[in-house]
């Protein structure tokens, strides 16, 4: 079976990428860490791909005329390093169009709630965490997605849910997520690379 090329996106910590990668290095999962891209030039992830050795680029609307340019710079970054899959890792920037119909059903997002409950523009990070908080949800989890043209409204590929419990804190709560994020969207990619996911 050809190893997928990955591209990740990421806008800061990049734990999630450093945790896919260190599976594909240690061979549980059969890809190619192909590219990680910012729109943050000096975004943590970044030192977490120097170590890991994969290549990465600072590319961002901000450095572009305008959209259509930025579009096609970044089109063109992933036709040259020949991506497969394009997998979104507390990328904090909308995918434009172009880039979701070129590459429909091949991009991945990793949402910090159990889907649909807690999703859609706004609901990312401690927003999410202090809103299940202030709802005394029993429980909260993560949500591997199909990026698709409205935000975390994609086809559902995994979730997985953890106990809150009432001692719990946004930030502790944070801490679990996280670690259920880490968890499952290796499980996933690994599955895709297998051919036991089919992303029709
Ligand atoms: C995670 O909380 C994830 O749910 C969200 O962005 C954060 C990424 O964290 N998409 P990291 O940069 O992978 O550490």
């Amino acid at each position: 079976m050809k190893k997928m090329n990955i591209a990740f996106f990421a806008s800061h910590g990049g734990s999630n990428f450093q945790t896919i990668v260190e599976n594909i290095q240690n061979g549980n999962i059969n890809a190619n860490a192909a590219l990680l891209i910012s729109n943050n030039s000096d975004c943590f992830a970044f030192e977490r791909a120097k170590k890991l050795g994969v290549p990465y680029k600072h590319i961002s609307s901000a450095l572009f005329a305008d959209s259509q340019e930025f579009q096609n710079a970044l089109l063109a970054l992933l036709e040259e390093y020949k991506i497969d899959l394009i997998v979104l890792a507390g990328y904090m920037r909308k995918i434009p169009q172009s880039i979701i119909q070129k590459y429909k059903n091949r991009i991945l997002n990793i949402h910090p709630a159990l889907l649909p409950k807690y999703g859609g523009q706004g609901m990312y990070g401690m927003f999410v965490h202090n809103a299940v908080h202030e709802a005394g949800d029993a429980i909260s989890g993560a949500t591997v997605h199909i990026v698709s043209e409205e935000y975390d409204e994609g086809k559902i590929l995994k979730q997985e849910s953890v106990k809150v419990e009432s001692s719990d804190t946004p930030e502790t709560i944070a801490e679990k997520v996280l670690a259920i994020e880490h968890k499952i969207y290796s499980e996933t990619i690994k599955e895709i690379a297998d051919g036991e996911i089919f992303l029709d």
